[in-house]
C-alpha cells in the first residue's frame, strides 16, 4: 500500500519541500512505499524554486531540492492525500480552515513523530536563518514518520 504524504508550511520554499524530499530519501532508503509532495498555505512562492539558502543547505546533506516548484495548498488536497503533515500551528489552523466538510484525512504537525526533539512546530528558517537546526529536526521528524509508517504497514 502506498501512503500518500502532503508536507505544508506557510511558503512552501524553505521547511516543506525540504520535509518532502528528506523524508522521500528517508521512506525510499527503507524500502517505504510512500508518494510526496509539497504545498503552502500561502501563494507569495507559487511556480518558484526552494529558497537559495534552504537548496544550498540541503545539497550539502546530498538531499537536492532544485526541480520542486512552490504551489498553494487547495481543497482537493485532502482527498489526493492520505496523511497531511503540518510544520507549525498556524499551518495546522489555515489547513482546517480548508477542510472540505465531511473530510477526515488526518492534519498533524511533523514534530509529533519526534517527540524526544523536545519541538513543537520547525521554526521557519525563512526568518530564523538557521537552516541547518530546520534540516537537523526536519530530519529526525523524517526517521519519526518512517517508523510510524514502517508500523503501520508492519515493517520490522
Ligand atoms: P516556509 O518559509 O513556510 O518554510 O516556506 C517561508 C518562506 C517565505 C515566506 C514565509 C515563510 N514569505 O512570507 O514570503
Amino acid at each position: 500500500m502506498t501512503t500518500r504524504v502532503l508536507f505544508v508550511c506557510l511558503g512552501n520554499i524553505c521547511r516543506s519541500p525540504a520535509a518532502e524530499a528528506v523524508f522521500a530519501e528517508r521512506a525510499r532508503a527503507r524500502g517505504l512505499a510512500a508518494e510526496v509532495d509539497s504545498a503552502g498555505t500561502g501563494d507569495w512562492h507559487v511556480g518558484a524554486p526552494p529558497h537559495g539558502p534552504m537548496q544550498n543547505a540541503a545539497r550539502a546533506r546530498g538531499i537536492d531540492l532544485s526541480s520542486l516548484r512552490a504551489r498553494q495548498v487547495h481543497e482537493g488536497d485532502f482527498t489526493a492525500f492520505d496523511l497531511i503533515v503540518a510544520m507549525d500551528d498556524n499551518n495546522v489552523a489555515a489547513l482546517e480552515r480548508l477542510r472540505p466538510a465531511g473530510n477526515a484525512t488526518p492534519v498533524v504537525k511533523f514534530t509529533d513523530f519526534a517527540p524526544s526533539a523536545g519541538a513543537d512546530h520547525v521554526p521557519d528558517p525563512y526568518y530564523t536563518d538557521d537552516f541547518e537546526g530546520a534540516l537537523d529536526l526536519i530530519e529526525r521528524c523524517a526517521e519519526g514518520l518512517c517508523d510510524a509508517l514502517g508500523r503501520a504497514v508492519g515493517e520490522g
